[in-house]
């Protein structure tokens, strides 16, 4: 949500910006703005994507060595020019960019209008930054103590980021809830949401942590947090190649990341996954290992794609460990009061580790004693800094805003601590976690077969490209999977599809069906075949157009179906990272068939970080 980007040093700040928010542009893409210091400050801000404030502001004077960019998912205040960041102070002395929400901004702004301040924007961030200049002028401080004091105020989530007029050679930057990564150069600093728009000049980062404010000049940077005590920064080393933040060839980030799944579920699997020696190794599982295999039940908290990934865990671990498993909304779980015992262990997944309403249901869960588990894949993200411990998913960075390779590098890492923790508690038997290990193995090389299948698939997608209905339906292992589907195809072509479980499809969904209907199943072989193919005869019998997702030699389900795509069989509990792939492939080609933005489709952004 919102991505920001700063910068100070000898370098001109405007490419540097400029280039940071295309690639935090999966943030939000509804304005876009910069803010740059040389002999006065000027602001330039533009509704649209970053290409069209690029365009906007060609032949503009743009020289400056210091300034502020931001790239917006509307929060307060439709998309347009005036509710786009930076903002400026009633003052004119001060620009800021935020990402994040102030909930207390309504009382703020009265008190503000009051003292006699207006309003340009109908934004949260003008109220705080004119909140703060109020500070700064009433009590005759500088900017950074009027910080501290404002944000003693602030009830929300916030990374703000400040230039002042009055101070060019410093930027004064904020933290709580919404991510902040400061970049360390030679004599320079970079500020952004993520390390992506940083990595190409240094490594050396620094990611700032809640309630702290950093007072950023070119050759230092200085922490405090609000009490106006010095922090330690704490120097982290980004493990990352620019070339992972690219599209390598690919037209869209999303078709990249789905063909980089052989891969990225390969690694995840690399070093902790010994099938020779029947062994699973995950150092930050071991800690907890007796806590979990003793655990009267486990909760997984997650939201959207991760959420989907919670469900297939859900029946891996109660299948394999025997230990009650629930699945929760993150946004349900943080505000219902639920119960939580002291020893229970909360499994917290996020590709982004930044979604606030999981972050913050584990923050709670944590102080009623829970142990807090985190399946994340962005290294040094706030959640997997709130988790007692946990896995990296190790997908690399996951741009298009559709999560997939995150999603089977997730199946990966909850089946490996399913495993583990099955074969401590002795709740598997051998033969079974043994041949499982080896399947596990041969997932990549299954997955890169179903992607063979792309041609195939684009072809059922321009057939079905002007549907605007879908019902994806599953069971067992392939429910969530329908669930993911579904969810898929919405978001990526804006077409209407539901996901559900196919034999609940009799009990109301079912009267959405006709002859115009695509119906996809996800009906590869398992326990649960028999009775998909029942719920495929009754589609069949209305008439609905079947998709069927099934394994090679499948007469009756290939009879039943308009369209069939025929993925390498595994097992149940390992074939959803197979299974998905069809559908991520169907969603992209369907959504670029309709002329769609499918790495940025509409109302969305990558990182939920506010509730
Ligand atoms: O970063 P997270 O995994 O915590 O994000 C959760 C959801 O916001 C995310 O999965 C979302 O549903 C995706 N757009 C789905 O493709």
């Amino acid at each position: 949500m919102c991505g920001i980007v700063a910068y100070i040093g000898p370098r001109e700040a405007y490419p540097v910006i400029l280039k940071g928010l295309k690639r935090l542009e999966y943030r939000g893409y509804d304005s876009a703005g910069v803010a740059l210091l040389n002999s006065g400050l000027k602001v330039y801000k533009k509704k649209g994507k970053v290409a069209d404030l690029e365009e906007s502001i060609v032949g503009k004077d743009l020289h400056a060595n210091i300034g502020i960019g931001h790239t917006r998912w509307a929060t307060h205040g439709e998309p347009n020019d005036r509710n786009a960041h930076p903002h400026l102070s009633n003052g004119g002395r001060l620009a800021m960019i935020h990402n994040g929400i102030i909930e207390n901004y309504a009382a703020l702004k009265q008190e503000l209008l009051k003292n006699g301040y207006h309003f340009q924007s109908d934004t949260d961030t003008e109220v705080l930054l004119n909140f703060i200049e109020y500070i700064q002028v009433n009590n005759n401080c500088s900017l950074e103590e009027a910080v501290r004091i404002a944000l003693k105020r602030v009830v929300g989530a916030y990374v703000i980021v400040l230039i002042d007029q009055e101070n060019p050679d410093t930027l004064i930057a904020a933290r709580k809830g919404s991510p902040l990564v400061i970049g360390i150069g030679k004599n320079e600093h970079f500020l952004a949401s993520d390390a992506s728009p940083i990595i190409e000049y240094t490594k050396e980062v620094v990611y700032v942590n809640d309630y702290e404010v950093a007072i950023i000049k070119p050759d230092e940077l200085i922490l405090k947090n609000l009490g106006n005590e010095r922090q330690t920064p704490y120097i982290t080393k980004l493990d990352m190649e620019l070339a992972a933040i690219e599209k390598g060839g690919y037209d869209h980030f999303m078709l990249k990341e789905i063909f980089e799944q052989p891969q990225t579920i390969y690694d995840c699997l690399r070093g902790r996954l010994d099938a020779d020696l029947g062994t699973i190794t995950m150092s930050g599982i071991e800690k907890y290992k007796e806590q979990i295999m003793n655990a009267n039940r486990i909760v997984m908290v997650a939201c959207g794609t991760s959420w989907h990934a919670g469900l297939v865990a859900e029946y891996i671990f109660e299948e394999l460990c025997r230990i009650n498993v629930e699945v929760e909304y993150a946004s349900e779980f943080r505000y219902r009061n639920p119960v939580i015992n002291k020893g229970d262990v909360i499994i917290a997944i996020s590709q982004s580790g930044e979604t606030a309403d999981t972050l913050v249901a584990i923050e709670n869960a944590k102080k009623q004693g829970a142990i807090i588990l985190g399946v994340v894949n962005v290294v040094g993200s706030s959640i997997s800094r709130v988790s007692d411990a946990g896995a990296y998913t190790h997908a690399g960075p996951e741009i298009g805003v559709a999560s997939t390779k995150a999603f089977t590098a997730q199946l990966a890492v909850l089946t490996m601590i399913a495993l583990k923790i099955a074969h401590d508690r002795g709740s598997i038997d051998k033969e079974r976690y043994h041949r499982l290990l080896h399947e596990l193995n041969d997932v990549p090389d299954k997955v890169k077969a179903t992607l063979e299948q792309h041609e195939h698939i684009k072809a059922i997608a321009e057939k079905y490209k002007d549907s605007t209905d879908s019902l994806f339906l599953g069971r067992g292992y392939n429910f969530p999977v329908a669930l993911e589907g579904a969810l898929k195809l919405k978001e990526i072509s804006y077409i209407h599809a539901e996901g559900y479980p196919a034999a609940e499809m009799k009990h109301g969904p079912i009267a959405l069906v006709d002859e115009k209907l695509p119906v996809v199943f996800v009906a590869t072989r398992d326990s649960y075949h028999e009775k998909v193919v029942s719920n495929m005869q009754e589609i069949r019998a209305r008439k609905g157009r079947i998709i069927s997702v099934i394994n090679e030699g499948d007469e009756q389900s290939t009879a039943l179906s308009n369209d069939v795509i025929v993925v390498p069989e595994a097992d149940e509990i390992l074939a959803p990272m197979i299974s998905v792939i069809p559908l991520q492939l169907l969603s992209y080609y369907v959504g670029v068939a309709r002329g769609f933005d499918v790495d940025k489709p509409r109302n969305l952004a990558k990182s939920v970080t506010v509730e």
